[in-house]
């Protein structure tokens, strides 16, 4: 069935403010004694006001028989140099007792890695959930290596899961990535969930990628409080179809942030993926890495955002965790706001990086992922958001970012070359009045002599909104006085506010509009699809490209379809960076 909301504000989503309790444990392998708790959320039924956000029928449950070691949700990502060193990550419901990975290029050259844990539990349901990570270093570069995982306590001990995976090029060497945000699970029980991500899962594997970057909102296991482990567990075993094969590289969303998961309510996402080291106090929440002259850089936009749009009571009845969690009722118009969370370290972080790259005349390229969007103008959707043109788009000019790949908003757009902003260009939606929204400035509106873009001229911005969630939001703005684009805009907070049921709470949409000048594609006929990026060094002394494809999925928004056809490709080309 088909729901439309926006991704922000689904009936009855759920959240809060505190956070201190749970925060993830990491050990060495097989020393955390304990057991899985059973989920205690039975105070959930008639009190949270979340029964209809946290739907119990027919729903995979976690709790086994007899839970054990046995590897599951298994997935990889890069080490911190993707030519040399992969992650190996799963779960398992029970502690896995001497988790291990065993894996070389060659049966005749097979080594051991042993995993080091990562156990949380989970602050509202109360229940323990148990990750591994095996880090693979010193790899040979460009080649295969096939691997197993398996524990003393692994049920598939005798014949234990296996797969490979190929490192990345040292070098100029072409290559491909692929991506989409705004996943979900194929387990319609959760709230956002489609059987459209199953096949987003085998999307994935069609191309075949080196890589894949999952531009955050992986589960929305934050809509479906009551059973966060048992969403995010079905998004594990969902993605191991590709995840295994290939690294996946994530960023946060807003729907990665969780009642009384950690201080950003990222427990969850924290304690299921290894990412490359940055650096700074907040490890996991962004990072970078290179492949052959490619930059990447993941960043979590949570942090400077204007919108409110993670965890959140909407009332009129509390949250009421487990209680075995400790945690008291959550109110309602109680949400998880985290902008500035950071206070200023990302962004920091970021100049460092970007100014690192420009030094470094090995770098061609600069490819940003992040969630929330800067240029998007879908009208069903949540908007362009102001916090990140004032944050970074102005750090993206000026040490020349190629490419930003986003999702939050389920759907696709290309903008135009952008560089600059046009100052109080925007409408307050709801009185008229002028608003500076800094909208930005592009550089071209017709497709370039020739037929190639060039990057070091501005920035392009896409929207990968279409991994598989069961609420395409493929409605694009109109100015209904002039036909051309239009976009929301949030430029300020909108916290909750009373609504209309009493004791219910909203949360408005963006507060300011603006003509999108800088939009140069849209897809109205379907929300979903996936982004293919080839990179080719071309000739020595020449110029490189990448070549971008999008592949949509026809029909998706009414019926699940495994069928994804080209919409479009563009190309982009240049002869080193700019400066
Ligand atoms: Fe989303
Ligand atoms: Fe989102």
């Amino acid at each position: 069935m088909l729901r439309r909301f926006k991704d922000c504000c689904p009936p009855r989503a759920a959240g809060a403010d505190r956070d201190e309790s749970a925060p993830g444990r990491e050990s060495g392998a097989g020393t955390l004694a304990g057991a899985v708790s059973r989920r205690g959320f039975l105070k959930r039924a008639g009190a949270s006001g979340l029964a209809a956000a946290a739907p119990l029928a027919g729903a995979r449950r976690a709790s086994a028989a007899s839970p054990d070691g046995t590897p599951e949700q298994i997935h990889l990502t890069w080490g911190d140099d993707p030519a040399t060193s992969v992650v190996i990550s799963w779960a398992s419901l029970a502690q896995a007792i001497n988790p291990r990975v065993r894996f070389g290029s060659s049966p005749a050259r097979e080594h051991t890695a042993h995993a080091v844990q990562r156990s949380y539990t989970d602050g509202l349901n109360g229940e323990t959930v148990f990750t591994y990570h095996a880090r693979l270093e010193r790899l040979a570069p460009g080649t295969t290596f096939h691997y197993s995982v398996t524990a003393d306590n692994d049920s598939n001990k005798a014949a234990p899961f296996g797969a490979t995976f190929r490192t990345a090029p040292r070098g100029r060497a072409p290559f491909r990535w692929t991506s989409y945000g705004d996943l979900a699970t194929p387990n319609t029980a959760w709230v956002l969930s489609s059987p459209q991500s199953q096949y987003a899962v085998q999307a994935v594997e069609r191309f075949q990628p080196l890589f894949h970057l999952l531009n955050g909102d992986l589960c929305y296991a934050n809509l479906n409080p009551a059973h966060q482990p048992e969403v995010w567990r079905d998004f594990g075993n969902n993605n191991q179809a590709s995840a295994a094969n290939r690294p996946w590289m994530p960023c946060l969303g807003n729907h990665e942030c969780e009642f009384n998961n950690g201080a950003q309510g990222f427990t969850s996402y924290l304690s299921r993926y290894a990412l490359p080291e940055n650096g700074t106090p907040f490890p996991g929440r962004w990072y970078s890495f290179r492949v052959g002259p490619v930059l990447f850089i993941s960043l979590d936009a949570d942090d400077v955002v204007y919108q409110d749009g993670a965890a959140f009571v909407s009332g009129p009845a509390f949250l009421v965790p487990a209680a075995s969690t400790g945690n008291g009722p959550i109110a309602p118009g109680t949400s998880f706001y985290i902008r500035g969370y950071s206070k200023g370290a990302q962004t920091r972080w970021l100049e460092k990086t970007l100014q690192e790259a420009r030094r470094d005349d090995d770098v061609e390229w600069i490819v940003v992922q992040m969630h929330q969007d800067a240029l998007t103008s879908s009208k069903t959707g949540n908007g362009s958001d102001k916090g990140i043109r004032e944050a970074w788009l102005p750090l993206f000019d000026r040490y020349g970012v190629d490419l930003v790949l986003c999702g939050h908003d389920h759907d696709y757009e290309r903008s135009w070359p952008v560089r600059g902003v046009n100052h109080n260009a925007g409408r307050d939606a709801i009185t008229g009045a002028v608003v500076d929204t800094l909208q930005p400035k592009p550089v071209i509106t017709e497709a370039p002599a020739g037929g190639k873009f060039d990057t070091s001229r501005g920035t392009i911005h896409f929207i990968l909104g279409g991994g598989g969630t069961s609420a395409p939001l493929d409605v694009y703005g109109v100015d209904t006085a002039n036909g051309a684009p239009q976009a929301k805009v949030f430029t300020r907070a909108n916290r909750p506010v009373q609504g209309a049921a009493p004791g219910s709470f909203v949360r408005l949409p963006a507060d300011a509009v603006e003509d999108a000048i800088w939009s140069a594609r849209r897809d109205p006929s379907t929300g979903y699809g996936i982004a293919v990026f080839d990179y080719d060094p071309g000739q020595p002394g020449g110029h490189s490209s990448i070549t971008i494809s999008y592949y949509h999925a026809p029909g998706a928004d009414q019926k699940a379809t495994p069928d994804y056809q080209l919409f479009e490709t563009i190309v982009l080309e240049k002869r080193g960076r700019a400066e």
